[in-house]
């Protein structure tokens, strides 16, 4: 049996049977709520941070919701209205949360690195869990997404899936072809503008592709991803329209895939920009079952790094 983890910043060497007992995991917990379980005790008297230095919807909710179900107190720190604003630096604002007895610090940041940062920094016994850093990682979304998949295709070694968009600033793309290449996947590929495509030395995964029509053509799941503009230098800002025409998931380009090909989206979603409202809304669809989903696989991490 692979250990327990301790904390979660990254999916990457993750040994497949870590993944696939937290993968195990949210479907029990998943079975349970849908049997009417709608909170657990097993954190309880257990106090989870969420510590988010960038905006977040569905990460943030969605931890606090898992804690919240497995019976923790959950302070969610408000950069805004926190003396962050008056100069007190990360580590000062860690160190005095931490005086209030943490047991775990779910952390989102711009910089990559950061959670690790705050593993060799947090006291001894506090977990540190990743909600996404720079573009680096964002386990949590990783293993969601890998979920959603494996609930419509469990047959990992026949999948073909296509990751389209800004893989240069996604760390949701690094945290997918992870899980993804860990637990077996046929195919990996990597659809983008040479410009939105990572160097091939840092991420040398995955076969690449310029024409997305090429790309998606056969594939059983397409993930596609929103233009990270907040990461972007001016110059790389792409003319939304003829991104679209080029890059955009449409019905026309759907059809080019598999026969039932989920079409899935880490969100937020900009429609018209990477993906055509019908195809968001359509019926192979699977973006709001991943924000579900999300509950479930952060209860689990939950569980795995802090139950005694
Ligand atoms: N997928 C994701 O990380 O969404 P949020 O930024 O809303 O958390």
């Amino acid at each position: 049996m692979s250990p327990r983890l301790r904390h979660l910043t990254t999916l990457e060497n993750l040994p497949r049977a870590t993944i696939e007992r937290l993968l195990d995991r949210a479907e029990t917990l998943r079975d349970a709520c849908a049997h009417g379980t709608r909170k657990l005790n097993v954190l309880a008297g257990r106090t989870v941070l969420n510590l988010f230095f960038e905006p977040s919807t569905r990460t943030r909710t969605s931890f606090e919701l898992a804690a919240r179900r497995l019976g923790a107190d959950v302070i969610n720190f408000d950069l805004g209205f926190s003396s962050t604003s008056k100069g007190e630096e990360m580590y000062d604002t860690l160190h005095t949360l931490e005086a209030m007895h943490l047991d775990a610090i779910i952390v989102r940041h711009k910089q990559s690195g950061t959670p690790d940062e705050l593993v060799r920094h947090a006291m001894s016994g506090v977990s540190v869990i990743n909600a996404g850093d720079g573009n680096r990682a964002h386990p949590t979304q990783g293993l969601l997404d890998v979920l959603t998949i494996r609930q419509h295709r469990p047959d990992f070694e026949n999948l073909r899936v296509v990751i389209c968009g800004d893989i240069k600033h996604s760390r949701v793309a690094r945290s997918d072809v992870h899980a993804l290449s860990a637990l077996g996947v046929k195919e990996i590929r990597l659809c983008g503008p040479a410009g939105l495509m990572p160097e091939p030395d840092e991420f040398p995964h995955g076969l690449r592709f310029d024409d997305f029509d090429q790309a998606i053509a056969d594939v059983d799941a397409v993930i596609m991803l929103r233009l990270q503009k907040e990461r972007m230098d001016r110059i790389e800002l792409p003319d939304e329209a003829a991104y679209f025409t080029r890059y955009g998931l449409d019905q026309r380009r759907l059809a080019l895939a598999a026969r039932g090909c989920l079409v899935m989206h880490p969100g937020p979603i900009n429609r018209g920009i990477e993906i055509a409202p019908d195809v968001a809304d359509g019926a192979q669809s699977r973006i709001l079952e991943q924000v579900g989903n999300g509950v479930f696989v952060r209860m689990a991490v939950l569980d795995e790094v802090l139950a005694r």
